[in-house]
């Protein structure tokens, strides 16, 4: 805009090049801030020392924002009424940590569970992971959500701590006690993408009283109990899941690459990396990867597209987040981008996008 603004000048080609350069460092977008949370703390306590940091009013806020938005009247209703069946059957330390959250915000139980159900659903994303010529593996993802202005505010980098040593790493939101995003350290990366099949609220609510995960709980339990790549693979593979969901896992050695579609009880397709015979990445957006992305909503071509013309060997964590600020793969609705590469586990990079 400035460079235009700026009119027929000698040099006006170089200008706008300025301009375009300028643009790009403008745009830069920022670090989310970085916190610990120590699981050697009790559950009800251990994220409260990061709530301190947060304008507790912006907080309710956007959670009333969202919960308005997002959750049907009826769901809400019926939530208050079996809240207290629920939190018996739904795993620790998530409640648990629901729960010491929620008492300082002065929130009802229903709502603050409500809130992390709510974010299961909508989330329109990008995850890629990829084989460098030399073998390297790199994971990278956007996270796109409608009414995401609140989200950018409230979106956090946080490390969790055994035994005072970070056990994992992960991107969320303040409240929000799963992952969509995390990695466990010189082990594997995963990241989920929402796959909507309709019918949400009443199969989510079916299959909580089955004792089925939260998607971001599970990849949460994943960082925190497997052991390796494979293990990882197959713990998101087999868990029953509340919704469906892509599972996106990049592990530390060649060909530690994959990406799993959920159905809520077990695996439908894994389509792993096959650098041999050229797929040195996969992208998943938001649909079926053997079908074609519908034209309306296609970020999957143009995220291939950069990645070509990237090239194999010119990968790194750097080209990973280029290609993951190609519009329309990073659009209005993101609200974040993290890149890593389990194998390098203090190269964890997450941006804000869209922000102010
Ligand atoms: C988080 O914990 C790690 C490991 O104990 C420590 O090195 C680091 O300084 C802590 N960072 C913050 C932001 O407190
Ligand atoms: C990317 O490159 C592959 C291999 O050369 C090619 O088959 C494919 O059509 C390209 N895709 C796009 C969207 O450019
Ligand atoms: C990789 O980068 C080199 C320069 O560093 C460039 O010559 C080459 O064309 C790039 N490869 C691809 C496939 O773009
Ligand atoms: C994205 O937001 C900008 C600024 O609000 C707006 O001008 C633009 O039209 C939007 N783009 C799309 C594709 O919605």
């Amino acid at each position: 805009m400035g460079a235009a603004s700026l009119g027929a000048r000698p040099g006006r080609a170089l200008l706008l090049l300025l301009a375009g350069v300028g643009a790009l460092t403008a745009a830069s977008p920022p670090a989310p801030p970085l916190f610990n949370v120590s699981l050697d703390a009790a559950p009800e306590l251990r994220w409260l020392p990061v709530l301190q940091h947060f304008d507790l009013d912006l907080v309710r806020a956007a959670m009333a924002n969202i919960l308005g938005n997002r959750a049907p009247k009826w769901v809400h209703a019926l939530i208050g009424k079996v809240v207290l069946e629920l939190v018996r059957l739904l795993p620790q330390p998530f409640i648990d940590e629901i729960r010491g959250m929620c008492e300082v915000l002065n929130y009802k139980l229903a709502d603050c569970l409500l809130l992390n159900l709510v974010y299961e659903s909508t989330a329109f994303c990008t995850s890629i992971v990829a084989q460098d010529s030399k073998g390297h593996i790199y994971h990278g993802r956007n996270l796109d959500y409608p009414f995401g202005n609140f989200l950018r505010e409230l979106t956090v980098d946080v490390q969790f701590l055994k035994n005072g040593q970070v056990a994992f790493t992960g991107t969320t939101f303040i409240g929000y006690v799963g992952l969509w995003t995390g990695q466990s350290p010189h082990k594997f990366t995963v990241s989920g993408d929402e796959r909507d099949k309709g019918w949400w609220w009443e199969n989510v609510i079916a299959a909580l009283f089955q004792r089925h995960f939260l998607v971001s709980w599970l990849i949460r339990t994943t960082l925190s109990e497997s052991e390796n790549f494979e293990a990882a693979v197959y713990k998101l593979a087999k868990t029953p899941l509340i919704a469906d969901v892509y599972y996106i896992v990049g592990g530390t050695s060649p060909r530690e690459g994959v990406v799993i579609t959920r159905n809520r009880n077990g695996p439908i397709d894994i389509w792993p990396l096959d650098p041999l015979n050229g797929a040195w990445f996969r992208v998943e957006t938001n649909y079926d990867h053997w079908k074609p992305a519908p034209e309306k909503d296609d970020r999957r071509t143009p995220a291939i597209k950069a990645l070509n013309a990237t090239g194999q060997a010119n990968l790194s964590l750097e080209a990973l987040f280029q290609v993951l600020s190609v519009f329309p793969v990073c659009n209005n609705y993101t609200v974040y981008t993290t890149v890593m590469s389990a194998a390098n586990p203090e190269k964890y990079m997450t941006r804000i996008r869209n922000l102010g």
